[in-house]
C-alpha cells in the first residue's frame, strides 16, 4: 500500500518537477551557448518588424531611414503590397524581408479562423525571423498589430539576447473592443497580452504625450513620445501646379472645370502667367475610412447648414472626400439625393499621388477621425498639415497636441459648431482669407520642425548602450 502510494507520488509528482528542471537547466545552457555565438555578429544590426504592408507604414519607414543614416544595418520586415517608400528601396544599409501574409479560408467558424490565422502567422513570422534575418542587437516592433508579433519578438529577443523595443501606435485590444465590445473576454485576453509584453521589452516609444502618461500610469511602462511627421511630399502647390492637376481631374470630374470653356474652375491664364480666380469656390477636403467611428453625417449635416443659411452671400463649397470603406455607397446615395446650389460634393477615386496634391492646392481639411483608444492622432491631420492646410477636427481626448482651436485649425463638437466655423471663415471667400492664412502660417511652424531633429532627441537615445 505505502509502497505504491511511493510510487506514484515519484511517478507522478517527483518525476515531472525532476524532468521540469532539468529542461530548464538544458534550456538555460544552450541559451548561454547560442548568446556567446551570436555575440558580435550582431552588433549595429536592428530588425524593424511591422505586421501589415511595408508600404503603408510611413512611420516604421522613417525609422528605418533614421537608424540606417546612423549607420545602422537594417532589416525590414513587413507584408509585401505596395510600393516600399523611395528613401527606402535608396538607401544601402536597408534590406527588405517579406513575411507570408496568413489567410483564412472562407467559411470556418468565427474563432477557429481567428487560432487558425494566429497559429500560421506566428509560424510564417517566426520562419522569417530564424531563417532569413540574421541575429540582430534591437528588435523595434510596431503595435498594433500585437498578435503574434509581440509574443514572437519576444521570445526572439529572449533566444538571440537582442534588445525588444516596442513603436506604441495605438492599443491592439481597443481597436478589437470596437468590434467585440469593452467586456468580451477576448478583448480582456488581448489587453493582458499587451500588458505582459509590454513589460518584458526593454524600451518603448509611442505617439502623443497622452499615450505615454496612459503607458505609464497603467501599467509601469516608460516610452519616450516621437510625434508624427508627414512625408516630404506632403506640400502647397503653387498656381500653375494647381492649374495642371485641376484640368487632369476635370477629365473625371467636370466639378472641376469651368462649364464649356476647358478652363478650370479655380484658375485662370493671364499675361502674368496662372492666377487664382476671384469667383472660385472654396476647396474642402476630407478622407474618411467610412467606419462607424468616424461619422460622415456631421459633415453632411454641417453642410447642410452651410447650404441653407441664408443671412450672409456665401461663396459656392466643393467638397472633396476621398477614402474607402463600408459605408461609403450608403452615403453617396444620402449625397446623390441632395439638391444643393452652394455645395458640391464628390466622392473621387484619386491616384496615390493625386492625393497629396489635392491636399496642396485645397483651402480647409476636414478630420472626423475619433481614435480608439483616444490616445493617437489622425495621420490624415499630420498629413494636411504638412501641406500647410488648416484642418477643422472633431474633438477627442489629446487632439490638443495637434490641433490649437483658432490657432492651426478649428475643433468642433458637432455639426452646428462645424458650420458655423465654415460660415465664419468662408464669409468673405476668396477675397478676405486674412483667418486661413493665419492659421496657415501656424501650420506652417508644425511643419518646419523636421523629422530627423525630433527623432535624434527622442529616439536615437534607445539605441545607444
Ligand atoms: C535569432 O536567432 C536565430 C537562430 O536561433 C537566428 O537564425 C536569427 O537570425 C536571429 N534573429 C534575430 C532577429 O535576431
Ligand atoms: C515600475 O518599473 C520600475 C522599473 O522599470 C520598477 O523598478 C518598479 O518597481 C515598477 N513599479 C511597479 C509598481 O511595478
Ligand atoms: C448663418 O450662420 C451664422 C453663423 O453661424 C448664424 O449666426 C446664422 O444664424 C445662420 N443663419 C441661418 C439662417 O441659418
Amino acid at each position: 500500500m505505502a509502497d505504491s502510494l511511493i510510487r506514484i507520488i515519484n511517478l507522478w509528482i517527483l518525476f515531472p518537477i525532476g524532468l521540469f528542471f532539468r529542461l530548464v537547466l538544458i534550456f538555460s545552457i544552450l541559451l548561454i551557448i547560442r548568446r556567446l555565438y551570436v555575440y558580435g555578429k550582431k552588433r549595429s544590426k536592428v530588425a524593424v518588424v511591422v505586421l501589415g504592408d511595408v508600404g503603408r507604414s510611413p512611420r516604421m519607414s522613417y525609422h528605418s531611414v533614421s537608424l540606417a543614416s546612423h549607420g545602422f544595418d537594417v532589416t525590414l520586415v513587413g507584408y509585401a503590397g505596395s510600393v516600399p517608400h523611395p528613401l527606402v528601396l535608396e538607401s544601402k544599409n536597408i534590406r527588405l524581408q517579406f513575411v507570408k501574409e496568413a489567410h483564412v479560408t472562407r467559411g470556418m467558424p468565427r474563432i477557429f479562423a481567428y487560432f487558425y490565422k494566429v497559429v500560421t502567422q506566428s509560424v510564417y513570422l517566426l520562419w522569417t525571423m530564424v531563417v532569413q534575418v540574421s541575429a540582430t542587437e534591437y528588435i523595434l516592433v510596431q503595435n498594433p498589430p500585437c498578435i503574434p508579433s509581440l509574443a514572437i519578438c519576444c521570445f526572439l529577443s529572449v533566444w538571440n539576447g537582442s534588445k525588444l523595443i516596442i513603436d506604441w501606435h495605438n492599443y491592439g485590444y481597443s481597436i478589437l473592443a470596437l468590434s467585440l465590445g469593452e467586456n468580451h473576454p477576448m478583448v480582456k485576453i488581448a489587453k493582458w497580452y499587451e500588458e505582459i509584453f509590454g513589460q518584458l521589452s526593454s524600451g518603448n516609444l509611442c505617439v502623443t504625450k497622452a499615450m505615454q502618461e496612459h503607458l505609464f500610469n497603467k501599467w509601469n511602462i516608460s516610452a519616450d513620445v516621437m510625434h508624427d511627421r508627414a512625408a516630404s511630399i506632403f506640400r502647397k502647390l503653387d498656381n500653375e501646379e494647381r492649374h495642371k492637376l485641376f484640368l487632369r481631374l476635370g477629365q473625371d470630374y467636370p466639378e472641376f472645370v469651368a462649364s464649356g470653356k476647358g478652363e478650370s474652375r479655380f484658375t485662370h491664364i493671364g499675361e502674368l502667367g496662372v492666377s487664382m480666380k476671384n469667383d472660385r469656390p472654396a476647396i474642402l477636403i476630407s478622407s474618411t475610412s467610412w467606419t462607424e467611428d468616424e461619422d460622415f453625417s456631421v459633415l453632411l449635416e454641417a453642410l447642410q447648414y452651410y447650404e441653407e443659411n441664408t443671412s450672409f452671400d456665401l461663396p459656392n463649397i466643393l467638397c472633396v472626400i476621398t477614402g474607402k470603406g463600408p459605408q461609403k455607397s450608403y452615403y453617396q446615395k444620402q449625397i446623390a439625393a441632395k439638391n444643393w446650389k452652394r455645395v458640391k460634393i464628390i466622392t473621387p477615386w484619386l491616384e496615390a499621388s493625386d492625393y497629396p496634391k489635392l491636399l496642396g492646392s485645397a483651402d480647409l481639411g476636414v478630420s472626423l477621425h475619433t481614435s480608439s483608444s483616444g490616445l493617437d492622432l489622425p495621420m490624415k491631420v499630420v498629413d494636411m498639415f504638412g501641406s500647410s492646410l488648416p484642418v477643422a477636427a472633431v474633438n477627442f481626448n489629446c487632439l490638443s497636441e495637434l490641433v490649437q482651436h483658432d490657432v492651426n485649425g478649428f475643433v468642433f463638437e458637432n455639426s452646428a459648431e462645424l458650420s458655423k466655423q465654415l460660415v465664419n471663415v468662408f464669409s468673405d471667400f476668396p477675397q478676405d482669407t486674412t483667418t486661413l492664412n493665419r492659421l496657415s502660417e501656424e501650420v506652417e511652424k508644425f511643419r518646419n520642425i523636421p523629422w530627423n531633429e525630433a527623432w535624434d532627441k527622442n529616439v536615437l537615445p534607445l539605441f545607444k548602450r
